[in-house]
Protein backbone atom coordinates (compact mmCIF):
# COMPACT_ATOMS: atom_id res chain seq x y z
CA UNK A 1 0.00 0.00 0.00
CA UNK A 2 1.68 3.53 -0.82
CA UNK A 3 2.35 5.16 2.48
CA UNK A 4 0.69 8.35 0.79
CA UNK A 5 -2.79 6.19 1.00
CA UNK A 6 -2.11 6.68 5.14
CA UNK A 7 -0.75 9.69 5.09
CA UNK A 8 -3.47 11.64 2.97
CA UNK A 9 -6.07 9.75 5.03
CA UNK A 10 -9.00 11.94 5.87
CA UNK A 11 -12.71 11.07 7.28
CA UNK A 12 -15.46 12.81 5.62
CA UNK A 13 -18.75 13.46 7.68
CA UNK A 14 -21.16 11.37 7.25
CA UNK A 15 -23.74 14.62 6.15
CA UNK A 16 -21.84 14.72 3.20
CA UNK A 17 -21.38 10.75 2.05
CA UNK A 18 -24.32 10.71 -0.06
CA UNK A 19 -25.35 7.92 -2.72
CA UNK A 20 -24.30 5.14 -4.10
CA UNK A 21 -22.64 3.61 -1.22
CA UNK A 22 -21.19 0.27 -1.61
CA UNK A 23 -23.45 -2.52 -2.92
CA UNK A 24 -23.43 -6.03 -1.04
CA UNK A 25 -20.44 -7.79 -2.69
CA UNK A 26 -18.58 -4.17 -1.51
CA UNK A 27 -19.86 -4.59 1.81
CA UNK A 28 -18.42 -8.28 2.06
CA UNK A 29 -15.36 -6.85 0.75
CA UNK A 30 -15.47 -3.89 3.43
CA UNK A 31 -16.09 -6.71 6.49
CA UNK A 32 -13.74 -9.44 4.71
CA UNK A 33 -10.86 -6.53 5.25
CA UNK A 34 -12.76 -5.62 9.05
CA UNK A 35 -11.58 -9.12 9.56
CA UNK A 36 -8.42 -9.35 9.07
CA UNK A 37 -6.84 -7.05 11.61
CA UNK A 38 -4.21 -8.47 14.59
CA UNK A 39 -6.24 -10.82 16.89
CA UNK A 40 -4.98 -12.24 19.94
CA UNK A 41 -5.08 -15.69 20.12
CA UNK A 42 -7.56 -15.51 17.22
CA UNK A 43 -10.50 -15.03 19.43
CA UNK A 44 -12.79 -13.51 16.97
CA UNK A 45 -13.79 -10.60 19.18
CA UNK A 46 -16.15 -8.63 16.76
CA UNK A 47 -18.99 -9.17 14.63
CA UNK A 48 -20.95 -6.45 12.06
CA UNK A 49 -23.97 -5.20 11.83
CA UNK A 50 -24.67 -3.73 8.24
CA UNK A 51 -27.76 -0.96 7.82
CA UNK A 52 -29.02 0.19 4.29
CA UNK A 53 -32.28 1.44 2.51
CA UNK A 54 -34.87 0.98 5.17
CA UNK A 55 -33.29 -0.37 7.63
CA UNK A 56 -31.50 2.95 8.20
CA UNK A 57 -34.94 4.94 8.74
CA UNK A 58 -36.64 2.01 10.60
CA UNK A 59 -33.43 2.52 13.26
CA UNK A 60 -33.69 5.86 13.43
CA UNK A 61 -37.45 5.40 14.08
CA UNK A 62 -36.66 3.19 16.79
CA UNK A 63 -34.06 5.60 17.85
CA UNK A 64 -36.37 8.87 17.81
CA UNK A 65 -38.80 6.95 20.29
CA UNK A 66 -35.90 6.39 22.46
CA UNK A 67 -34.45 10.03 22.44
CA UNK A 68 -38.36 11.04 22.94
CA UNK A 69 -38.83 9.07 25.99
CA UNK A 70 -35.41 9.79 27.58
CA UNK A 71 -36.21 13.63 27.28
CA UNK A 72 -39.99 13.06 28.72
CA UNK A 73 -41.55 13.84 25.31
CA UNK A 74 -39.97 17.26 25.61
CA UNK A 75 -37.64 18.07 22.79
CA UNK A 76 -37.81 19.90 19.60
CA UNK A 77 -39.11 18.85 16.56
CA UNK A 78 -36.04 19.10 14.82
CA UNK A 79 -33.71 17.44 17.28
CA UNK A 80 -36.51 14.55 16.84
CA UNK A 81 -36.02 14.47 12.99
CA UNK A 82 -32.29 14.37 13.68
CA UNK A 83 -32.49 11.21 15.43
CA UNK A 84 -34.92 9.66 13.07
CA UNK A 85 -31.97 10.74 9.91
CA UNK A 86 -28.98 9.44 12.21
CA UNK A 87 -28.35 6.57 10.16
CA UNK A 88 -29.94 7.74 6.72
CA UNK A 89 -26.72 10.12 6.80
CA UNK A 90 -25.22 7.67 4.86
CA UNK A 91 -26.09 5.11 2.51
CA UNK A 92 -24.55 2.33 4.76
CA UNK A 93 -23.53 2.65 8.18
CA UNK A 94 -22.04 -0.60 9.65
CA UNK A 95 -21.97 -1.47 13.60
CA UNK A 96 -19.23 -3.08 14.33
CA UNK A 97 -19.26 -4.55 18.03
CA UNK A 98 -16.89 -5.79 20.30
CA UNK A 99 -17.82 -8.90 20.99
CA UNK A 100 -14.79 -10.16 24.12
CA UNK A 101 -14.71 -13.51 25.00
CA UNK A 102 -13.27 -14.92 28.05
CA UNK A 103 -9.91 -15.43 28.10
CA UNK A 104 -7.16 -16.08 30.38
CA UNK A 105 -4.17 -14.66 27.95
CA UNK A 106 -6.41 -11.65 26.30
CA UNK A 107 -7.75 -9.37 28.20
CA UNK A 108 -11.31 -7.63 27.37
CA UNK A 109 -8.97 -4.40 26.48
CA UNK A 110 -6.86 -5.99 24.37
CA UNK A 111 -9.88 -7.32 22.42
CA UNK A 112 -11.85 -3.62 22.29
CA UNK A 113 -8.83 -2.44 20.19
CA UNK A 114 -8.69 -5.09 18.33
CA UNK A 115 -12.47 -4.16 17.45
CA UNK A 116 -10.79 -0.31 16.68
CA UNK A 117 -8.76 -2.12 14.06
CA UNK A 118 -11.56 -3.64 12.50
CA UNK A 119 -13.54 -0.08 12.47
CA UNK A 120 -9.86 1.60 10.74
CA UNK A 121 -9.84 -1.26 8.40
CA UNK A 122 -13.29 -0.93 7.24
CA UNK A 123 -12.41 3.06 6.86
CA UNK A 124 -9.35 2.27 4.73
CA UNK A 125 -11.54 -0.73 2.70
CA UNK A 126 -14.25 2.32 1.58
CA UNK A 127 -11.69 4.61 0.77
CA UNK A 128 -9.42 2.06 -1.55
CA UNK A 129 -12.96 1.05 -2.89
CA UNK A 130 -13.58 5.15 -3.69
CA UNK A 131 -15.91 5.77 -1.22
CA UNK A 132 -15.49 7.84 2.05
CA UNK A 133 -16.14 7.53 5.89
CA UNK A 134 -16.64 8.16 9.48
CA UNK A 135 -16.11 6.17 12.90
CA UNK A 136 -18.91 8.06 15.21
CA UNK A 137 -20.15 6.81 17.79
CA UNK A 138 -22.20 9.53 19.68
CA UNK A 139 -24.98 9.02 22.37
CA UNK A 140 -26.38 5.94 20.79
CA UNK A 141 -22.84 3.71 21.28
CA UNK A 142 -23.45 4.31 24.79
CA UNK A 143 -27.29 3.84 25.73
CA UNK A 144 -28.47 0.90 27.32
CA UNK A 145 -31.95 1.52 25.05
CA UNK A 146 -30.06 1.53 21.96
CA UNK A 147 -28.02 -1.71 23.08
CA UNK A 148 -31.36 -3.47 23.67
CA UNK A 149 -32.67 -2.47 20.37
CA UNK A 150 -28.99 -3.72 18.54
CA UNK A 151 -30.43 -7.20 20.45
CA UNK A 152 -26.25 -6.66 22.42
CA UNK A 153 -25.09 -9.64 24.65
CA UNK A 154 -23.92 -8.02 28.09
CA UNK A 155 -20.64 -8.18 27.47
CA UNK A 156 -21.05 -6.37 24.29
CA UNK A 157 -20.36 -2.38 23.06
CA UNK A 158 -20.19 -0.81 20.03
CA UNK A 159 -16.90 0.16 18.62
CA UNK A 160 -17.96 2.33 16.40
CA UNK A 161 -20.80 2.98 13.79
CA UNK A 162 -19.08 3.58 10.09
CA UNK A 163 -21.00 5.22 8.31
CA UNK A 164 -20.17 5.14 4.18
CA UNK A 165 -20.85 6.55 1.25
CA UNK A 166 -19.65 9.02 -2.20
CA UNK A 167 -18.07 11.76 -0.82
CA UNK A 168 -19.46 15.49 -1.87
CA UNK A 169 -16.86 17.12 -0.58
CA UNK A 170 -13.42 17.07 -0.75
CA UNK A 171 -12.09 17.16 3.02
CA UNK A 172 -9.58 19.89 3.85
CA UNK A 173 -6.06 19.25 5.80
CA UNK A 174 -6.75 20.10 9.09
CA UNK A 175 -3.57 20.65 11.38
CA UNK A 176 -1.77 17.76 13.22
CA UNK A 177 0.76 17.03 15.43
CA UNK A 178 4.16 16.29 13.65
CA UNK A 179 5.96 13.28 14.92
CA UNK A 180 8.75 14.53 16.32
CA UNK A 181 6.25 16.28 19.03
CA UNK A 182 5.54 12.63 20.17
CA UNK A 183 8.32 10.36 19.84
CA UNK A 184 10.85 9.84 21.59
CA UNK A 185 13.88 7.22 21.76
CA UNK A 186 14.55 4.90 24.56
CA UNK A 187 17.60 5.75 26.57
CA UNK A 188 18.29 3.68 29.22
C1 LIG B 1 -13.85 5.83 18.77
C2 LIG B 1 -14.13 7.08 17.97
C3 LIG B 1 -15.36 7.70 18.09
C4 LIG B 1 -15.65 8.85 17.38
N1 LIG B 1 -16.87 9.42 17.51
C5 LIG B 1 -17.17 10.55 16.83
C6 LIG B 1 -18.44 11.15 16.98
O1 LIG B 1 -19.31 10.66 17.69
N2 LIG B 1 -18.67 12.30 16.31
C7 LIG B 1 -17.71 12.88 15.50
O2 LIG B 1 -17.96 13.93 14.90
N3 LIG B 1 -16.50 12.32 15.35
C8 LIG B 1 -16.20 11.17 15.98
N4 LIG B 1 -14.96 10.60 15.84
C9 LIG B 1 -13.95 11.29 15.02
C10 LIG B 1 -14.09 11.02 13.53
O3 LIG B 1 -14.09 9.64 13.25
C11 LIG B 1 -12.93 11.64 12.71
O4 LIG B 1 -11.72 11.16 13.19
C12 LIG B 1 -12.99 13.15 12.76
O5 LIG B 1 -14.11 13.56 12.00
C13 LIG B 1 -11.70 13.82 12.23
O6 LIG B 1 -11.43 13.46 10.92
P1 LIG B 1 -10.07 12.72 10.49
O7 LIG B 1 -10.29 11.25 10.80
O8 LIG B 1 -9.96 12.97 9.01
O9 LIG B 1 -8.96 13.30 11.26
C14 LIG B 1 -14.66 9.42 16.52
C15 LIG B 1 -13.42 8.79 16.40
C16 LIG B 1 -13.15 7.64 17.11
C17 LIG B 1 -11.80 6.98 16.96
Amino acid sequence: MPLQFLLKRRSVVASQLKEPGPDKAQIKELIRAAIRVPDHKALTPWRFLVFTGDARVDFGRSIADIYEQAHNGECLPRHLENERNRFARAPVVIAVISKPVESEKVPASEQLLSAGASCQNILHAARALGFGGQWITEWIAYDLQVAALLRLEKTESVAGFIYIGTPAIVPKERPRVEPEDLMSYWKS
